[in-house]
């Protein structure tokens, strides 16, 4: 199954609404997708994943509403695509003008604008994020977004810090083919000075240039940087490099970043070019671009330093640094790199009750109660149809209980596979009630113990 569109029935959604016989039937709007088992059960297992490394790098988990007042967003720079072009808007019932979260950080400065919480503020956050662009594979109009930022210092060992994080995650997950570009934009004047040495040196190649990045030279020539039309690449791999107008004090922070990520083995390549595509950047940006995605979407993971932009919320001034990466194009490259799989989400115990379903019903409730994943067929099925549903669902282990069970106080105790999956070659046995439980234990532990040397432990699914 692909990464981020689940395989289900709304996988063939196209939008709008479509009539069928007497009634209208109803579809994901284009470039949304319902996210169902068993690949939900991939985003559990990231998120997980994730909690488990921000929490120990001491980042706490923020919530901040998926709208906001509209000027929150246009921070992010009125020239961005973003902002311009792709951002949903809307009125309310009172005519406020508010705007779905098109990403995190504009959200997060003001949070911490409006709560002024001690500084270092160490957060993370995830969620939906809504941009109106064309849907395309790793390319959607709602997607989602794990991000991390610390708001409050500038330290260059705070950007070493966040990168960090984000490359261990990659680690845990075992993605490897994950490169990082990282570059530095300077501060305010380092940014407009910058921008004037190129939109001249645009200006002078400006026949050679792609002519739908041409209007992009004198409004915002950082952004023909971005182009990933064939003309205009080749007359932005020679421009003037942002790096070379970087005053000492930015030079230096950037060389104690290098010299931080280093010290933590993470490979890095310095690339000039990489000016991010929203205006709030300053001093540190950097991007995990996956080798074995489609260049159009090979951005996983994006972020940087934005030192003016809890200022222009209204807070006071404070430096910040994160970064925030798609989930659904992580997944489409853990695919490429065939890690990371979804995760078997298979019961333990497996109730069958020929005797009504009251007996299954109490017991599933007592081993769930106890940390057992027990479950149960519903409507009286038959012993066949119950023992197909205890094989489908991968459990170890069926109880079954039937009339003579009840009457003689017991419960029979079938192995069905091992923890593994393999075969298993243990009889099924009928223990009192009150042994239940030990006998599954034991069990349990036969099940999981290492496959012998000539055992079958090939694994079914
Ligand atoms: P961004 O580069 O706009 O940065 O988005 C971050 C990541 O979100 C991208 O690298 C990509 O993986 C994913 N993404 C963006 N748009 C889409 C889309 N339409 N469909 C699927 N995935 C998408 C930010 O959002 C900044 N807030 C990052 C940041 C945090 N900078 C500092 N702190």
């Amino acid at each position: 199954m692909s990464g981020s569109p689940p395989t289900t029935p709304a996988r063939r959604s196209g939008g709008a609404a479509a009539s069928s016989g007497g009634g209208a039937s109803y579809r994901t709007p284009i470039g949304t997708h319902d996210l169902a088992p068993p690949e939900s059960g991939r985003w559990v297992a990231l998120l997980g994943a994730f909690i488990g490394a921000a929490e120990r790098a001491g980042f706490g988990y923020l919530q901040t509403p998926i709208f906001e007042d509209i000027d929150v967003f246009a921070r992010i720079g009125e020239g961005t695509d973003v902002v311009g072009k792709e951002m949903y808007e809307f009125a309310d019932r009172s005519d406020r003008r508010l705007a779905l979260r098109p990403e995190g950080t504009a959200s997060v400065c003001r949070a911490f604008a409006q709560h002024r919480p001690t500084t270092p503020w160490k957060v993370w956050y995830q969620g939906p994020f809504f941009r109106y662009e064309a849907p395309q594979a790793g390319r959607y109009r709602q997607f989602h977004q794990i991000g991390a930022e610390t708001l409050g210092t500038d330290d260059a060992d705070a950007d070493a810090e966040i990168i960090a994080l984000a490359a261990g995650f990659f680690d845990a997950i075992g993605l490897q083919r994950v490169p990082l570009l990282i570059n530095s934009m300077g501060d305010g004047d380092t940014r407009a000075a910058y921008a004037d040495a190129l939109s001249a040196y645009l200006r002078q190649h400006a026949d050679d240039i792609d002519p739908q990045d041409c209007d992009k030279i004198d409004r915002h020539p950082l952004r023909v940087l971005d182009s990933k039309r064939r003309a205009t690449a080749v007359v932005a791999a020679d421009a003037p490099r942002i790096t070379d107008f970087l005053s000492g004090e930015s030079g230096a922070h950037f060389e104690r970043v290098r010299e931080g990520l280093t010290a933590l083995g993470i490979d890095y390549e310095v690339e000039p070019k990489l000016v991010r595509g929203l205006d709030y950047y300053t001093r540190t940006t950097f991007e995990f671009r996956a080798a074995s995605l489609d260049a159009a979407q090979d951005t996983i993971c994006g972020g940087g330093r934005y030192n003016g932009l809890v200022e222009a919320l209204g807070g006071p001034p404070t430096p910040g640094i994160g970064f925030a990466l798609g989930i659904e194009r992580l997944l489409l490259a853990c695919d490429a790199e065939g890690v990371f799989d979804v995760p078997a989400q298979r019961a333990e115990v497996w109730v069958i009750d020929t005797a009504g379903g009251a007996e299954a019903r109490d017991l599933t409730h007592q081993l769930r109660s106890i940390g057992v994943r027990a479950d149960r067929a519903f409507d009286d099925r038959s012993i066949r149809a119950q023992m197909r549903a205890a094989d489908r669902s991968g459990a170890e282990i069926a109880l079954i209980v039937g009339t003579d069970e009840i009457d003689a106080g017991t419960v029979t105790v079938r192995p069905l596979r091992r923890s593994d999956g393999g075969s298993v070659d243990v009889p099924q046995q009928t223990v009192p009630r009150s042994e239940l439980l030990g006998t599954l234990r034991a069990l349990f532990d036969t099940l999981n113990a290492p496959a012998p040397a000539s055992g079958d432990s090939s694994n079914p699914a």
